[in-house]
């Protein structure tokens, strides 16, 4: 993985998916080691974010790292008219490495052809967040022990959703059997279904969410996301479609996760938080350990 960007998930392959996951591990035990003392990670957020950028930034400081970047690229010279270009050239300047999160699809592709040194991409619009992908993939290989023969929902805004797509790509080199709730309009892209089709699985689509719960290892929760609708009638149809409640879980399985990449709105109410079964949280903490097996593998020092 030395020097290579992360751009959509199947820019690495399954093993070292694994690979990373394996050293995820190794710093939960140990997450502070000045092993990135001499590198500087620049991180570019086009776009808002708590998690991705916090968890890079946490997970680099705690290695050594120092950290350059913007979180309002309003405060940049990209409000002069700065290209996206020109961003990046001067960026790899001035850091070894370039965590970005931009509003177009297709973004962090376009920054990884231009720029000299490794781009992750943290989130670029609908597209792809691959990096939540493995974290995901860390949660839940945690909590169920294995990461082979789940059934796993997504449940939401399956159209729009990033950490969706890149996911269920994932999922599909691990024999997964998909439930994909949502509302019609906001159903798994077609290029999606097709990767599952192509892999020989099995995916169902639901719009209720109660008869999923009972088949579930985990539950998949997701936002709707408001800022893709061009429309503001059309988020207001469905942006109350799924609320997970406490009470709905009496008929899950015991080892049912549920699983949210966060930030949350009203899709999860507060009781279900003391539910054991709620791993979110803990799931935002696993991405500063996988963020942390990241950046020491594409600067070649693990
Ligand atoms: N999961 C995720 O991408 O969260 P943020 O938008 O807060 O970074």
């Amino acid at each position: 993985m030395k020097n290579r960007s992360l751009v959509s998930i199947n820019d690495y392959t399954k093993k070292e998916w694994i690979s990373l996951l394996d050293l995820a591990e190794e710093f939960e035990k140990n997450p502070r080691q000045k092993i990135l003392e001499n590198y500087v990670v620049a991180t570019l957020f086009f776009e808002p974010s708590t998690r991705t950028r916090l968890s890079f930034e946490s997970a680099a400081t705690r290695l050594g790292a120092k950290i350059v970047g913007f979180t309002d690229s309003s405060l940049s010279s990209v409000k002069k008219g700065e290209s996206l270009n020109d961003t990046i050239l001067t960026v790899s300047n001035y850091s070894d490495i370039i965590v970005m999160r931009h509003p177009r699809d297709g973004s962090a592709r376009y920054a990884s052809e231009v720029s000299p040194i490794p781009i992750i991409n943290a989130g670029d619009g609908a597209n792809q967040h691959p990096t939540q992908t493995l974290l995901d993939l860390y949660s839940i290989r945690k909590t169920q022990g294995t990461l082979n023969n789940l059934n796993i929902a997504f449940i939401g805004d399956l159209k729009y959703g990033r950490t969706v797509h890149s996911l269920v790509i994932a999922l599909c080199e691990f024999n997964t059997t998909f439930h994909l709730v949502s509302p019609v309009e906001l159903k798994l892209p077609s290029y999606v279904k097709q990767h599952i089709k192509n892999n020989n699985l099995k995916y169902y689509q639901y719009t209720e969410l109660n008869e999923v719960i009972p088949k579930a290892d985990i539950l998949y929760m997701t936002r709707i996301q408001k800022e893709r609708f061009l429309d503001p009638i059309e988020y207001e149809k469905v942006k109350n479609a799924y609320v997970l409640k406490n009470c709905m879980l009496e008929k899950a399985k015991d080892n049912l996760r549920i699983l949210h990449p966060l930030p949350r709105v009203n899709e999860i109410t507060i009781d279900v938080d003391a539910n054991p079964k709620a791993y979110y949280f803990q799931q935002a903490l696993n991405g500063v350990y996988v963020r942390q097996a990241l950046l020491a593998s594409i600067l070649g020092v693990k």
